[in-house]
């Protein structure tokens, strides 16, 4: 899949990045900042390490910084001069042979390391990756029952889109990692949520990549595209591009400061 293959891409680069970047945590103005990029792909290169030569089976679903706790930061803020930051960490959430790790890596030495590694057990999945959900949504176009439910309607393929949902949670101890997916029909518009093809559910499974339940239950008319229009230079006044531009003043400059990532 896609994020398989930019994984091996930037691992080059970060190799040739690790040698030259000071520690994370000395470029830092606050211990609440962000991840930086260099960060990002140093976490990368840490994790893909990890897991070694099965790493190319690793989806990153999550990545952010593991904030420090409370008071840290405030003893950090008191005293600010004398002290270092509190250690800086990200927590990454990710998919491996069908399990949910959660990994917590200490990024204040050149060599980010890896200091908890655990496979959630409980309910729920991580979030979706981009690239998953492209690929759930591209499986309808060549499914055998879903191109006889779009020819039965005498829609055209070239402007069907198909969009993933969740199945919801409603207690299972066990559930796969599924998604639903809808069709739209955009013919004349680009605001296909206003044109769904009702009637066809399908059901993804995320791990095998493949549609396992299909259900056309009914056909009925796909809503016109006449008047779902929304962008703003196809509309007309008093809605559309010609209404007068209008401009905020302040003569005095901004009534608030931005230093780095604070804003007072
Ligand atoms: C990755 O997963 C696939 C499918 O489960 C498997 O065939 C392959 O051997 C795995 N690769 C590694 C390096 O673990
Ligand atoms: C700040 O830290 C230094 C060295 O750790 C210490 O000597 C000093 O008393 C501290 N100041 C405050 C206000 O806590
Ligand atoms: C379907 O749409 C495509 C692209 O707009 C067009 O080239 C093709 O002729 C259409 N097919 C039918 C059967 O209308
Ligand atoms: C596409 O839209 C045009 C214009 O509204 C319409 O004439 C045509 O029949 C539509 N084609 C399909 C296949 O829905």
């Amino acid at each position: 899949m896609a994020s398989t293959c930019s994984a091996s891409l930037s691992l080059l680069s970060i190799t040739l990045f690790s040698f030259l970047i000071s520690p994370a945590s000395s470029l830092h103005e606050h211990p609440l900042d962000p991840l930086t990029p260099e960060e990002f792909s140093l976490i990368r290169h840490a994790v893909m390490r990890s897991y070694g030569a099965s790493s190319e089976n690793v989806t990153f679903h999550y990545v952010g910084l593991d904030e420090p706790d409370k008071p840290l930061i405030y003893s950090w803020m008191l005293n600010q001069t004398d002290k270092m930051p509190p250690p800086r960490r990200a927590s990454v959430v990710l998919r491996f042979h069908e399990q949910t790790h959660e990994l917590i890596v200490d990024l204040s030495s050149h060599r980010p390391s890896i200091v908890s590694k655990e496979v959630y057990h409980g309910n729920g999945f991580p979030m979706l990756t981009l690239e998953e959900q492209t690929a759930a949504s591209d499986l309808p176009r060549t499914h055998d029952q879903f191109i006889r439910s779009i020819e039965k309607r005498g829609l055209n393929m070239s402007d069907v889109v198909c969009a993933c949902y969740t199945v919801g949670w409603y207690g299972e101890p066990r559930s796969r990692r599924v998604m639903k997916v809808l069709a739209y029909y955009t013919n004349g518009t680009v605001n296909f949520y206003m044109r769904p093809i009702e009637g066809i559910v399908m059901v993804v499974d995320l791990e095998l990549m493949k549609i396992v339940k299909y259900h056309d239950r009914f056909a009925t008319t796909v809503p016109t595209a006449e008047d779902t229009e929304y962008r703003l230079e196809k509309q007309n006044p008093p809605f559309g591009p010609h209404l007068k531009g209008a401009a905020i003043v302040q003569p005095h400059g901004p009534g608030f400061e931005i230093k780095g990532h604070t804003i007072r």
